[in-house]
Protein backbone atom coordinates (compact mmCIF):
# COMPACT_ATOMS: atom_id res chain seq x y z
CA UNK A 1 0.00 0.00 0.00
CA UNK A 2 2.69 2.49 1.31
CA UNK A 3 4.67 1.95 -2.10
CA UNK A 4 1.82 2.26 -3.89
CA UNK A 5 0.99 5.20 -2.88
CA UNK A 6 4.39 6.76 -2.87
CA UNK A 7 4.94 5.57 -6.73
CA UNK A 8 1.49 7.77 -7.61
CA UNK A 9 2.54 10.50 -5.83
CA UNK A 10 5.73 10.83 -7.50
CA UNK A 11 4.06 10.78 -10.33
CA UNK A 12 1.79 13.12 -9.54
CA UNK A 13 4.55 15.70 -8.42
CA UNK A 14 6.50 15.14 -11.77
CA UNK A 15 2.78 15.81 -13.80
CA UNK A 16 3.30 19.23 -11.33
CA UNK A 17 6.42 20.20 -12.64
CA UNK A 18 5.62 20.04 -16.65
CA UNK A 19 4.33 23.00 -17.79
CA UNK A 20 0.02 22.15 -18.53
CA UNK A 21 -1.52 23.68 -22.33
CA UNK A 22 -3.73 26.70 -20.83
CA UNK A 23 -6.96 24.52 -20.40
CA UNK A 24 -9.22 26.39 -18.32
CA UNK A 25 -12.88 26.75 -17.61
CA UNK A 26 -14.18 29.95 -19.19
CA UNK A 27 -17.48 31.60 -19.52
CA UNK A 28 -18.22 32.17 -23.01
CA UNK A 29 -21.81 34.25 -23.70
CA UNK A 30 -24.44 32.54 -21.61
CA UNK A 31 -21.85 28.99 -21.76
CA UNK A 32 -19.34 27.64 -20.16
CA UNK A 33 -15.99 26.25 -21.80
CA UNK A 34 -14.20 23.79 -20.15
CA UNK A 35 -10.78 22.67 -21.98
CA UNK A 36 -11.61 23.80 -25.20
CA UNK A 37 -15.07 22.50 -25.15
CA UNK A 38 -17.77 25.03 -24.94
CA UNK A 39 -21.27 23.29 -24.16
CA UNK A 40 -23.50 22.27 -21.45
CA UNK A 41 -22.17 20.75 -18.79
CA UNK A 42 -23.50 18.33 -15.88
CA UNK A 43 -21.72 17.97 -12.68
CA UNK A 44 -22.86 17.28 -8.97
CA UNK A 45 -21.83 17.99 -5.28
CA UNK A 46 -19.84 16.50 -2.58
CA UNK A 47 -19.43 18.05 0.47
CA UNK A 48 -17.81 15.41 2.13
CA UNK A 49 -15.11 14.59 -0.40
CA UNK A 50 -13.12 16.88 1.66
CA UNK A 51 -12.66 15.64 4.59
CA UNK A 52 -11.75 12.26 3.45
CA UNK A 53 -8.06 10.73 5.20
CA UNK A 54 -7.76 8.04 2.94
CA UNK A 55 -6.70 9.44 -0.74
CA UNK A 56 -7.57 6.30 -2.25
CA UNK A 57 -11.19 7.03 -1.21
CA UNK A 58 -11.40 10.36 -2.73
CA UNK A 59 -10.00 8.45 -6.14
CA UNK A 60 -12.27 6.28 -6.13
CA UNK A 61 -15.32 8.65 -5.87
CA UNK A 62 -13.67 11.10 -8.50
CA UNK A 63 -13.05 8.63 -11.09
CA UNK A 64 -16.60 6.88 -10.77
CA UNK A 65 -17.79 10.93 -11.48
CA UNK A 66 -15.66 11.32 -14.05
CA UNK A 67 -16.85 7.93 -15.40
CA UNK A 68 -20.26 8.90 -15.33
CA UNK A 69 -19.58 11.67 -17.57
CA UNK A 70 -20.06 14.26 -14.74
CA UNK A 71 -17.57 17.31 -15.47
CA UNK A 72 -18.08 19.69 -12.62
CA UNK A 73 -17.71 18.77 -9.12
CA UNK A 74 -18.43 21.69 -6.20
CA UNK A 75 -17.05 20.18 -2.78
CA UNK A 76 -17.02 22.30 0.23
CA UNK A 77 -13.45 24.43 0.92
CA UNK A 78 -13.97 25.79 4.46
CA UNK A 79 -13.98 23.76 7.05
CA UNK A 80 -14.17 26.34 10.07
CA UNK A 81 -13.68 25.75 13.88
CA UNK A 82 -13.37 27.64 16.94
CA UNK A 83 -11.86 24.62 18.87
CA UNK A 84 -9.41 22.33 17.26
CA UNK A 85 -11.26 18.84 16.98
CA UNK A 86 -9.41 15.94 16.37
CA UNK A 87 -9.98 14.91 12.81
CA UNK A 88 -9.96 17.88 10.15
CA UNK A 89 -10.23 21.47 10.32
CA UNK A 90 -9.20 24.36 8.02
CA UNK A 91 -9.53 27.39 9.94
CA UNK A 92 -9.49 28.12 13.97
CA UNK A 93 -10.89 31.40 14.13
CA UNK A 94 -10.45 33.24 17.79
CA UNK A 95 -10.30 36.59 18.85
CA UNK A 96 -6.50 36.40 20.06
CA UNK A 97 -5.18 34.86 16.61
CA UNK A 98 -6.40 32.43 14.18
CA UNK A 99 -4.80 29.89 12.43
CA UNK A 100 -5.12 28.50 9.40
CA UNK A 101 -4.16 24.73 9.01
CA UNK A 102 -2.33 23.92 6.22
CA UNK A 103 -0.76 20.61 7.78
CA UNK A 104 -2.07 17.04 7.27
CA UNK A 105 -5.65 16.73 8.74
CA UNK A 106 -6.07 20.27 6.95
CA UNK A 107 -5.80 21.91 3.59
CA UNK A 108 -3.74 19.03 2.55
CA UNK A 109 -6.92 17.05 2.50
CA UNK A 110 -8.19 19.47 -0.06
CA UNK A 111 -5.23 19.06 -1.70
CA UNK A 112 -5.83 15.77 -2.38
CA UNK A 113 -9.49 16.17 -4.02
CA UNK A 114 -7.48 18.80 -6.53
CA UNK A 115 -4.99 16.46 -7.35
CA UNK A 116 -7.34 13.91 -7.91
CA UNK A 117 -10.08 16.24 -9.99
CA UNK A 118 -6.65 17.13 -12.08
CA UNK A 119 -6.00 13.33 -12.84
CA UNK A 120 -9.49 12.67 -13.46
CA UNK A 121 -10.40 15.77 -15.38
CA UNK A 122 -13.65 17.34 -13.24
CA UNK A 123 -13.28 20.71 -12.61
CA UNK A 124 -14.17 22.11 -8.89
CA UNK A 125 -16.33 24.71 -7.65
CA UNK A 126 -14.98 25.68 -4.40
CA UNK A 127 -16.58 28.15 -1.74
CA UNK A 128 -14.88 29.85 0.85
CA UNK A 129 -17.64 30.21 3.98
CA UNK A 130 -20.91 28.54 4.56
CA UNK A 131 -23.78 30.48 5.38
CA UNK A 132 -24.91 27.66 7.79
CA UNK A 133 -23.25 26.25 10.38
CA UNK A 134 -21.90 23.18 8.80
CA UNK A 135 -18.17 23.09 9.32
CA UNK A 136 -18.16 26.12 11.06
CA UNK A 137 -19.88 28.64 8.47
CA UNK A 138 -20.32 32.35 9.37
CA UNK A 139 -21.35 31.39 12.90
CA UNK A 140 -17.90 30.23 13.91
CA UNK A 141 -16.55 33.67 12.42
CA UNK A 142 -19.26 35.11 14.75
CA UNK A 143 -17.98 33.13 18.04
CA UNK A 144 -14.55 34.31 17.68
CA UNK A 145 -15.49 38.11 16.41
CA UNK A 146 -18.83 39.05 17.48
CA UNK A 147 -21.82 40.43 15.86
CA UNK A 148 -24.58 38.25 14.15
CA UNK A 149 -24.62 36.38 10.71
CA UNK A 150 -26.17 39.64 9.69
CA UNK A 151 -23.98 41.48 10.36
CA UNK A 152 -20.91 39.05 9.45
CA UNK A 153 -20.38 40.80 6.06
CA UNK A 154 -19.81 44.36 7.15
CA UNK A 155 -17.82 43.46 10.18
CA UNK A 156 -13.83 43.92 9.65
CA UNK A 157 -12.33 41.68 11.91
CA UNK A 158 -14.64 38.70 10.49
CA UNK A 159 -13.60 39.77 7.16
CA UNK A 160 -9.92 40.34 7.14
CA UNK A 161 -9.72 36.53 8.43
CA UNK A 162 -11.95 35.68 5.75
CA UNK A 163 -10.03 37.38 3.36
CA UNK A 164 -6.82 35.53 4.32
CA UNK A 165 -8.54 32.13 4.34
CA UNK A 166 -9.65 33.30 0.96
CA UNK A 167 -5.58 34.30 0.18
CA UNK A 168 -4.64 30.76 1.66
CA UNK A 169 -6.90 28.92 -0.73
CA UNK A 170 -6.46 30.96 -3.89
CA UNK A 171 -2.62 30.82 -3.53
CA UNK A 172 -2.65 27.15 -3.11
CA UNK A 173 -4.28 26.08 -6.41
CA UNK A 174 -4.42 29.41 -8.21
CA UNK A 175 -2.52 27.58 -10.91
CA UNK A 176 -4.03 24.22 -11.49
CA UNK A 177 -6.82 23.70 -14.22
CA UNK A 178 -8.78 22.01 -11.91
CA UNK A 179 -10.47 24.56 -10.91
CA UNK A 180 -13.79 25.59 -12.41
CA UNK A 181 -14.96 28.50 -10.26
CA UNK A 182 -13.98 30.31 -6.53
CA UNK A 183 -17.01 30.85 -4.99
CA UNK A 184 -17.49 33.47 -2.30
CA UNK A 185 -19.84 31.44 -0.30
CA UNK A 186 -22.50 28.30 0.23
CA UNK A 187 -26.24 29.70 0.39
CA UNK A 188 -24.92 33.43 1.46
CA UNK A 189 -28.24 34.85 3.23
CA UNK A 190 -28.70 38.01 5.64
CA UNK A 191 -32.12 37.94 6.59
CA UNK A 192 -34.51 41.07 6.76
CA UNK A 193 -31.17 43.17 5.26
CA UNK A 194 -31.19 45.55 2.77
CA UNK A 195 -29.66 43.83 -0.55
CA UNK A 196 -27.25 46.08 -0.87
CA UNK A 197 -25.46 44.35 1.88
CA UNK A 198 -24.42 41.03 -0.11
CA UNK A 199 -24.35 43.48 -3.17
CA UNK A 200 -21.85 45.18 -1.55
CA UNK A 201 -19.84 42.06 0.30
CA UNK A 202 -19.91 40.57 -3.08
CA UNK A 203 -18.49 43.31 -5.07
CA UNK A 204 -15.62 43.74 -3.05
CA UNK A 205 -14.72 40.55 -2.24
CA UNK A 206 -14.90 39.08 -6.29
CA UNK A 207 -12.44 42.37 -6.73
CA UNK A 208 -10.37 40.68 -3.94
CA UNK A 209 -10.63 37.85 -5.62
CA UNK A 210 -10.03 38.27 -8.97
CA UNK A 211 -6.84 40.58 -7.87
CA UNK A 212 -5.70 37.43 -6.37
CA UNK A 213 -6.13 35.35 -9.49
CA UNK A 214 -7.32 36.82 -12.80
CA UNK A 215 -7.46 33.30 -14.26
CA UNK A 216 -10.65 31.78 -13.21
CA UNK A 217 -14.03 32.29 -12.72
CA UNK A 218 -15.17 33.67 -9.75
CA UNK A 219 -19.14 33.27 -8.52
CA UNK A 220 -20.90 33.92 -5.54
CA UNK A 221 -22.74 30.35 -4.52
CA UNK A 222 -26.60 32.19 -3.57
CA UNK A 223 -29.45 30.46 -4.08
CA UNK A 224 -30.86 32.70 -6.71
CA UNK A 225 -33.63 34.59 -4.39
CA UNK A 226 -34.82 37.89 -5.18
CA UNK A 227 -36.34 38.07 -8.77
CA UNK A 228 -38.64 39.38 -10.89
CA UNK A 229 -41.32 36.66 -11.52
CA UNK A 230 -43.73 35.59 -8.71
CA UNK A 231 -44.83 36.10 -5.26
CA UNK A 232 -43.65 32.94 -3.78
CA UNK A 233 -40.86 33.23 -0.81
CA UNK A 234 -37.87 32.16 -3.14
CA UNK A 235 -38.88 35.19 -5.82
CA UNK A 236 -38.70 37.53 -2.53
CA UNK A 237 -36.03 39.60 -1.17
CA UNK A 238 -36.63 38.33 2.26
CA UNK A 239 -32.93 36.81 2.75
CA UNK A 240 -31.44 39.64 1.43
CA UNK A 241 -30.62 38.52 -1.95
CA UNK A 242 -31.53 40.44 -5.29
CA UNK A 243 -29.89 37.61 -7.66
CA UNK A 244 -30.52 39.70 -11.07
CA UNK A 245 -28.91 43.33 -9.30
CA UNK A 246 -25.96 40.44 -7.96
CA UNK A 247 -25.65 39.43 -11.09
CA UNK A 248 -24.66 42.86 -12.61
CA UNK A 249 -21.46 42.63 -10.89
CA UNK A 250 -18.19 42.71 -12.89
CA UNK A 251 -16.23 40.40 -10.88
CA UNK A 252 -18.94 37.59 -11.05
CA UNK A 253 -18.14 35.51 -13.78
CA UNK A 254 -21.71 33.55 -14.23
CA UNK A 255 -24.91 33.13 -12.01
CA UNK A 256 -25.44 30.47 -9.63
CA UNK A 257 -29.14 28.97 -7.96
CA UNK A 258 -30.12 26.50 -6.14
CA UNK A 259 -33.87 24.49 -6.11
CA UNK A 260 -35.24 22.72 -2.94
CA UNK A 261 -39.15 23.67 -3.49
CA UNK A 262 -40.08 21.06 -0.60
CA UNK A 263 -37.85 23.17 1.65
CA UNK A 264 -38.84 26.45 0.27
CA UNK A 265 -42.49 25.57 0.89
CA UNK A 266 -43.78 25.20 -2.87
CA UNK A 267 -44.46 22.41 -5.35
CA UNK A 268 -41.89 20.05 -7.51
CA UNK A 269 -43.82 21.71 -10.68
CA UNK A 270 -42.20 25.24 -9.64
CA UNK A 271 -38.93 23.68 -10.90
CA UNK A 272 -39.60 24.20 -14.63
CA UNK A 273 -40.56 27.84 -14.23
CA UNK A 274 -37.37 29.39 -11.81
CA UNK A 275 -35.22 27.40 -13.97
CA UNK A 276 -36.45 29.81 -16.96
CA UNK A 277 -36.87 32.84 -14.96
CA UNK A 278 -33.26 32.68 -14.39
CA UNK A 279 -31.76 31.84 -17.55
CA UNK A 280 -33.92 34.94 -18.67
CA UNK A 281 -31.93 36.99 -16.34
CA UNK A 282 -28.37 35.63 -17.48
CA UNK A 283 -29.39 35.56 -21.43
CA UNK A 284 -29.88 39.28 -20.59
CA UNK A 285 -26.60 39.91 -18.54
CA UNK A 286 -25.08 38.02 -21.13
CA UNK A 287 -23.68 35.05 -18.03
CA UNK A 288 -24.36 31.60 -17.74
CA UNK A 289 -26.52 30.27 -15.23
CA UNK A 290 -25.81 27.57 -12.79
CA UNK A 291 -28.20 25.46 -11.05
CA UNK A 292 -25.56 23.83 -8.76
CA UNK A 293 -27.57 22.51 -6.37
CA UNK A 294 -30.78 20.92 -6.60
CA UNK A 295 -32.52 17.63 -4.80
CA UNK A 296 -35.77 16.38 -3.64
CA UNK A 297 -35.92 13.55 -0.95
CA UNK A 298 -38.07 11.08 -2.53
CA UNK A 299 -39.13 9.95 -6.10
CA UNK A 300 -35.85 11.44 -7.35
CA UNK A 301 -35.93 10.39 -11.32
CA UNK A 302 -39.51 11.05 -11.76
CA UNK A 303 -39.46 14.48 -9.68
CA UNK A 304 -35.92 15.72 -11.09
CA UNK A 305 -36.12 14.64 -14.31
CA UNK A 306 -38.21 17.47 -15.64
CA UNK A 307 -35.90 19.69 -14.09
CA UNK A 308 -32.95 18.73 -15.86
CA UNK A 309 -34.84 18.37 -19.29
CA UNK A 310 -35.90 22.58 -19.18
CA UNK A 311 -32.24 23.39 -17.88
CA UNK A 312 -30.32 21.79 -20.77
CA UNK A 313 -33.55 22.67 -22.96
CA UNK A 314 -32.40 26.40 -22.41
CA UNK A 315 -28.93 25.56 -23.13
CA UNK A 316 -28.16 28.62 -25.73
CA UNK A 317 -30.76 30.37 -23.71
CA UNK A 318 -28.99 31.07 -20.42
CA UNK A 319 -28.10 27.46 -19.00
CA UNK A 320 -24.90 26.60 -19.13
CA UNK A 321 -25.64 23.56 -16.60
CA UNK A 322 -26.37 21.66 -13.30
CA UNK A 323 -24.78 19.69 -10.52
CA UNK A 324 -27.21 17.80 -8.73
CA UNK A 325 -27.56 17.38 -4.91
CA UNK A 326 -25.14 14.95 -4.25
CA UNK A 327 -23.56 12.43 -5.43
CA UNK A 328 -23.43 9.31 -3.54
CA UNK A 329 -21.17 6.12 -3.23
CA UNK A 330 -19.33 3.39 -1.51
CA UNK A 331 -16.09 4.21 0.04
CA UNK A 332 -13.40 2.12 2.32
CA UNK A 333 -15.70 3.61 5.19
CA UNK A 334 -18.94 2.18 3.86
CA UNK A 335 -21.84 4.00 1.97
CA UNK A 336 -21.62 7.70 2.23
CA UNK A 337 -24.16 10.42 3.55
CA UNK A 338 -27.82 9.67 2.51
CA UNK A 339 -29.57 12.52 3.29
CA UNK A 340 -32.30 11.78 1.29
CA UNK A 341 -30.83 13.50 -1.71
CA UNK A 342 -28.35 11.70 -2.68
CA UNK A 343 -27.83 9.74 -5.76
CA UNK A 344 -25.74 6.62 -5.44
CA UNK A 345 -23.22 5.42 -8.06
CA UNK A 346 -24.65 2.31 -9.86
CA UNK A 347 -28.11 2.94 -8.59
CA UNK A 348 -31.56 3.22 -10.52
CA UNK A 349 -31.20 6.82 -9.76
CA UNK A 350 -27.97 7.30 -11.21
CA UNK A 351 -28.80 6.13 -14.77
CA UNK A 352 -32.13 8.52 -14.71
CA UNK A 353 -30.20 11.67 -13.63
CA UNK A 354 -26.93 10.96 -14.69
CA UNK A 355 -26.46 8.27 -18.15
CA UNK A 356 -30.16 9.36 -19.68
CA UNK A 357 -29.47 13.22 -18.48
CA UNK A 358 -25.47 13.25 -20.00
CA UNK A 359 -27.13 11.00 -23.20
CA UNK A 360 -29.59 13.75 -23.94
CA UNK A 361 -26.82 16.47 -23.18
CA UNK A 362 -24.92 15.07 -26.03
CA UNK A 363 -28.01 14.24 -28.56
CA UNK A 364 -27.85 18.50 -28.32
C1 LIG B 1 -16.94 30.18 -27.62
O1 LIG B 1 -17.95 29.43 -28.27
C2 LIG B 1 -17.89 29.44 -29.66
C3 LIG B 1 -19.02 28.58 -30.17
O2 LIG B 1 -20.24 28.98 -29.64
C4 LIG B 1 -16.57 28.89 -30.14
O3 LIG B 1 -16.49 29.01 -31.55
C5 LIG B 1 -15.42 29.64 -29.48
O4 LIG B 1 -14.21 29.02 -29.83
C6 LIG B 1 -15.57 29.63 -27.98
N1 LIG B 1 -14.54 30.40 -27.34
C7 LIG B 1 -13.78 29.91 -26.40
C8 LIG B 1 -12.78 30.86 -25.82
O5 LIG B 1 -13.88 28.78 -25.98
Amino acid sequence: MKSVAAFSLGLLSLAGVLPTAAAKSTANGTRFSIDGVTKYFAGTNSYWISFLTNDADVDLAMGNIARSGLKILRVWGFNDVNQRPSGVWYQQLSSSGSQINTGANGLQRLDSVVRSADKNGVKLIIPFVNYWDDYGGMKAYVTAFGGTKETWYTNQRAQEQYRKYIAAVVSRYKSSNAIFAWELGNEPRCKGCNTDVIFKWASETSAYVRSLDPEHMITLGDEGFGIPGQSSYPYGYSEGVDFVKNLGIKDLDFGTFHMYPSSWGVQNSFGPGWIRDHAAACKKAGKPCLLEEYGTTSDHCNQEKPWQQTSRGLHVDGMGGDAFWQWGDRLSSGQTHNDGHTIYYGSTDATCLITDHIRAINAL
